[in-house]
């Protein structure tokens, strides 16, 4: 069985954007030691047409080989003319309104969410699942979820998109690794306890 990985940027407060999900607040925090570690260790969480121009679109995946998104956050993509925003993985965007996906490596998921989830994770891959999020979708999967990578920064929001659009239950995890970064960004890693 492979992992489905909630892989997220957020706050110190755990907001992963203000309450309109703009995590634009976070972009700086992404400097030259930071992007070294990305590129190193999480290269194809990265989207296509951002690696291109930084001439890094031939790294190989190090993590995942499939990517989850909600339908609003594969929009952002879509608003810049982009259909296949990662097009080194394969794409799947949960979308009830979507009648048909805008890109024919995306496939839409519309029914059964959690029944397609559990289909992913049972592949034979050596590979695991990216879940991009956002909010509502980790909230809908979130008994799913079997590892947590948070990249947390150090910014408070007070208010914001939480990191699961979900309701109160505790769900306990076990601290795997913890990085720290010269400007303060820590990104740790959790296993659920099942
Ligand atoms: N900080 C970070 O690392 C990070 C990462 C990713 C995203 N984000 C932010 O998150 C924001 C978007 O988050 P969000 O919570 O508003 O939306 P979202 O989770 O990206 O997408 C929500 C949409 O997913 C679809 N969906 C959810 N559950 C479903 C189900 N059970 N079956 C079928 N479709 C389902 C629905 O689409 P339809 O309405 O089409 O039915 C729903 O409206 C963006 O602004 C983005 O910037 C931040």
């Amino acid at each position: 069985m492979r992992k489905l990985t909630y892989f997220i940027a957020c706050s110190i407060d755990g907001f992963i954007g203000d309450p309109d999900g703009d995590a634009s607040a976070m972009l700086p925090f992404v400097d030259a030691e930071y992007f070294e570690f990305l590129k190193a260790e999480y290269p194809e969480t990265m989207p296509t047409h951002g690696r291109r121009p930084l001439g890094i679109d031939d790294l190989p995946n190090k993590r995942f080989d499939t990517i989850i998104q909600g339908r609003a956050s594969y929009d952002l993509a879509l608003k810049e003319g982009v259909t296949s925003p990662y097009a080194h993985m394969r794409q799947y965007v949960a979308s009830r309104t979507l009648a048909e996906s805008p890109d024919p490596e995306v496939e839409i998921i519309a029914e059964d969410l959690v029944g397609r989830v559990r289909e992913l994770k049972a592949e034979d891959s050596a590979f695991d699942v990216y879940l991009c999020g956002g909010s509502r979708l980790a909230g809908e999967l979130i008994d799913e979820i079997d590892e947590l990578v948070i990249k947390s920064y150090p910014i408070v929001l007070g208010s914001g998109m939480p990191m699961f659009g979900s309701g109160f239950a505790v769900g306990e995890f076990t601290l795997g690794s913890v990085r720290t970064f010269g400007n303060g960004a820590v990104v740790r890693t959790y296993s659920r306890k099942r």
